[in-house]
């Protein structure tokens, strides 16, 4: 087994093992109903991963003008990237023109701005509708997104008027629906729903009469944060075959999704070292040297990572695990028990392969930790992954 002990701390650590192995479970259960898969490479836009999973054949769901660009040079093909957002600026409008990338229009006040810089430029926008479905994800509010109080989609109210819009005009091709009700979604329920509301709106709205012939059904499956060594790969046959059952549309409709976490999340650790154990008034902090500006989950979403100390198996004991970030909210577990842990230790935090690298921040300062990754038992960083995967274009 690789040597972790000798690396400088914090790092991301990636299996990518566990990543292939993913990525093709989910491509199988997808492929045998007939669904296409794009990777919403917010979740995780390191070149090595997200090269990964280019390699496997999806396409790219992306939420900026950079997304795009970086998912156009790691060579996702421009027809498999979808570009959505409440907020696009004019400037990456033009870009997803002029790189002939689809757009998921957010609203019709966008739509207008679409049609505007469409015409200016002589192109014919390809876009779908995002719908906002009023569906409740039952998932932390920060991360849902289908409901009439979040800024996402078009309401089904608007939607007639969007349809007309697409109707009417000769720079813009409507290709079909898109939705997307939230992340770290854990019961199959909602999605049954989701799938009985597009049952109901693309019938009510004509939505093949106006020419639709693409769904897009989002992503947010969630993954196992209890125990992700006892569930490291989600249940995405359960998954597909919720939509295969529930969605009754014509056969001609292809039929898409955009995950992110449920693809990369549990393939990613934090590799971080304990600083300082500090007596505090009634309560006793293990300090590391990771904290919230590489993983903010935990203080943003009050979520909780397991956490597993590798270099002790003295007697189990409670601490808060704190970083060393000037943020009280610096806080990746209160009341935790680890084994009796010391200065120097290593502790490894999981599930990090989703919305950790790629959220984060400079704040104090911080470096940006390099990424090592574990391949067939060997450790390796980013110059030699290189030099043994000449194919990934890193
Ligand atoms: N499609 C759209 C339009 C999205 O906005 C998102 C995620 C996805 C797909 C992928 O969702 P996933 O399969 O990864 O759940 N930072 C938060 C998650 C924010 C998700 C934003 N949108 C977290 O750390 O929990």
């Amino acid at each position: 087994m690789a040597d972790l002990t000798t690396i400088e701390t914090p790092f991301y650590l990636y299996d990518l093992d566990l990543l292939e192995e993913t990525v093709s479970s989910a491509m199988k259960e997808a492929g045998s109903r007939g669904f296409f898969v794009h990777y919403a490479i917010k979740a995780n836009n390191n070149p090595v991963v997200a090269g990964i999973i280019r390699d496997r054949g999806l396409g790219a769901d992306c939420v900026s003008g950079n997304e795009v660009l970086k998912s156009i040079e790691l060579g996702f093909p421009r027809k498999g990237i979808f570009f959505a957002g409440v907020g696009k600026t004019d400037r990456e409008i033009q870009l997803a023109l002029d790189e002939g990338i689809l757009l998921n229009c957010e609203s019709v006040e966008e739509l207008r701005v679409i049609e505007e810089i469409a015409e200016s430029a002589g192109r014919t926008a390809r876009l779908a509708l995002r719908v906002n479905p009023s569906v409740e994800a039952f998932t932390h509010h920060y991360i849902a997104t289908g409901m009439d109080e979040n800024k996402f989609g078009i309401s089904t109210a608007h939607l007639q008027d969007a349809l007309d819009i697409c109707h009417g005009s000769d720079f813009l091709d409507f290709v079909g629906l898109h939705f997307h009700i939230g992340s770290q979604i854990t019961s199959l329920e909602p999605y049954k729903r989701l799938c009985e509301r597009v049952n109901q709106i693309w019938k009510d709205f004509d939505i093949s009469g106006y020419g639709g012939s693409l769904l897009n059904m989002g992503g947010g499956l969630g993954i196992d944060y209890d125990d992700p060594e006892g569930n490291p790969i989600p249940d995405f046959a359960s998954f597909f075959t919720v939509f295969s059952q529930t969605l009754k549309l014509p056969g001609s409709i292809s039929i898409h999704f955009e995950l992110g976490r449920s693809l990369t999340g549990q393939c990613g650790k934090i590799v971080t070292r304990v600083l300082y154990t500090k007596q505090g008034v009634g309560k006793k902090f293990v300090i590391t040297d990771a904290g919230m500006t590489e993983l903010m989950r935990p203080s943003l979403y009050q979520a909780v990572h397991k956490i597993k100390n590798i270099s002790s198996s003295g007697n189990p004991q409670t601490y808060d695990i704190v970083g060393p970030v000037c943020e009280s909210s610096d806080v990746f577990a209160r009341d935790a028990t680890l084994p009796a842990t010391a200065r120097g230790d290593l502790l490894q935090i999981f599930s990090c392969g989703a919305y950790a690298e790629s959220m984060t921040l400079n704040f104090n300062l911080r470096e940006k930790p390099s990424p090592v990754y574990l391949s067939e038992g060997k450790l390796l960083t980013a110059g030699n992954y290189q030099a043994v995967n000449s194919t990934t274009n890193l």
